[in-house]
């Protein structure tokens, strides 16, 4: 089982970032959690944090030929900005869930629109870091109906 966790801009600073909004924790704390949960259980998980779009959207794309069987992304503020990075997923057909540290729904007007939720699987938000760990656990065990 091969997993791909995906965050998306300024996520690099979290710990430091508005911690009333996001939490304490760092993303290389969040990171070594999700690793760990992998490995417990004998899957591959790996990690990229990228503040730019192409980048994200060349991981996406990478994730089809390599074989990756479930993503999990954090799209950050490309949530409602980026075509590019719904049409990848789109485009490779790779299930996953969207997750949000903060609940958008009770933020700002820009922030509950999403590029991404028509096409996921799931959406967790508003569970901080305990998110992650919730949509890790479920791709852990998910397989597609045969
Ligand atoms: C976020 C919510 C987005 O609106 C915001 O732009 C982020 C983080 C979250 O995890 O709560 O950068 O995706």
């Amino acid at each position: 089982k091969q997993i791909l966790v995906l965050h998306g801009p300024n996520l690099n600073m979290l710990g430091t970032r508005e911690p009333s909004v996001y939490g304490q924790m760092t993303l290389a704390e969040i990171d070594a959690r999700l690793e760990a949960q992998a490995r417990a259980v004998g899957a591959h998980l790996v990690t990229c944090q990228s503040n730019h779009e192409g980048v994200l959207v060349d991981r996406v794309q990478a994730a089809a030929a390599e074989g990756v069987d479930f993503i999990i992304i954090n799209p950050a503020a490309f949530t409602h900005t980026s075509v590019a990075l719904r049409d990848a997923l789109a485009a490779v057909a790779i299930p996953f869930i969207e997750v949000h540290l903060s609940n958008v729904y009770k933020r700002e007007p820009f922030r509950q629109h999403s590029y991404f939720s028509a096409l996921a699987l799931g959406v967790i938000g508003g569970l901080g870091a305990a998110g992650y760990v919730a949509a890790l656990e479920y791709a852990l065990t998910y397989s597609v109906a045969t």
